[in-house]
């Protein structure tokens, strides 16, 4: 199973996924000032946020957008970059990768950025069943090793805590918005209009409220096999807050607290996720 993943610079990334050539290629991407980027670490709900930002694009300027195209930069193979690079404004650009190594160009093109975040517990917990249940990725040899390698940063794009840590660098930034997994499930709509006004896309109330019923976990689940082929039902799992006291101990919430509150306490981001 050591082959599936690979280091590059310190950290582990999906062999097959993101082989290193990608990451390679990445470096001559030029981004756009009408370009969204959509930032964030595995498992903290990347695709929904793919999902309502593709519908709201849609909306907006009828653009369509190919069902079987990876949303994240780092899986684009050196010749789908060059697709990439043809395609017409805006154009939607997400990424697990860890802000320092984005691109410098998003920077001084100031894309506009999304950050998406998620609870430390239940990404971790959602990491350790999509290692147990996607074939690209190694099998964890039990929950308690997955915990501590998650805490270590020893699991694919590394360190959700250096992740973080380099997010909450640049959220001052006026062309950053950051929301949280555990907000979209409490408000959905509420959070489509942010999205859609952050954006620069305006939605009318009527599309709003159709995005937002289209985006539901049982809505995306149910067309799954449409727009994430065989991966839907590995991807759409659980869609819940919360999950992680079903696999946490206490000893291990109470480390991840700890962890928590070294890292990302008195943060601003780490008071969005009002741990
Ligand atoms: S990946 O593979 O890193 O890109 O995964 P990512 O898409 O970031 O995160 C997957 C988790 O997001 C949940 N999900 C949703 N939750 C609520 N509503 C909707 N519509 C939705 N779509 C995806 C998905 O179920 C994964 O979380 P878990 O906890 O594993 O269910």
């Amino acid at each position: 199973d050591e082959e599936k993943l690979y280091r590059h610079a310190g950290v582990l990334y999906p062999s097959v996924l993101c082989p290193a050539e990608n990451l390679e290629a990445l470096k001559a991407t030029e981004a756009r000032s009408e370009d969204i980027l959509l930032m964030s670490f595995p498992k903290c709900g990347f695709n929904w946020m793919v999902a309502v930002l593709r519908k709201i694009m849609k909306s907006v300027s009828g653009k369509a957008f190919p069902p079987d195209t990876p949303p994240q930069m780092e899986f684009s193979s050196p010749d789908m970059q060059r697709m990439l690079a043809q395609e017409p404004s805006p154009r939607l650009i997400g990424t697990h990768l860890h802000p320092d190594k984005i691109p410098q160009s998003f920077k001084e093109k100031k894309t506009k950025t999304l950050i998406l975040i998620r609870n430390p517990k239940d990404t971790a917990v959602s990491f350790y069943h999509f290692m147990e249940n996607n074939p690209a990725l190694p099998k964890t040899e039990s929950w308690d090793k997955f915990f501590s390698d998650f805490v270590t940063g020893e699991v694919p794009f590394g360190s959700y805590f250096d992740h973080a840590t380099a997010c909450e660098k640049i959220i001052h930034e006026p062309n950053t918005m950051v929301i949280t997994y555990e907000e979209l499930k409490e408000d959905l709509t509420g959070s489509i209009r942010q999205i859609s006004q952050f954006s620069g896309l305006p939605l009318t109330e009527d599309e709003v409220q159709t995005i937002a019923a289209e985006s539901t976990f049982r809505a995306m689940l149910t067309v799954s096999k449409d727009t994430h082929s065989s991966f839907g039902s590995v991807l759409f799992r659980k869609g819940e807050v919360g999950d992680w006291k079903n696999l946490f101990t206490k000893a291990q919430s109470r480390q991840m607290d700890e962890e928590f509150t070294r890292r990302l306490g008195g943060t601003r981001l780490g008071a969005k996720l009002k741990y």
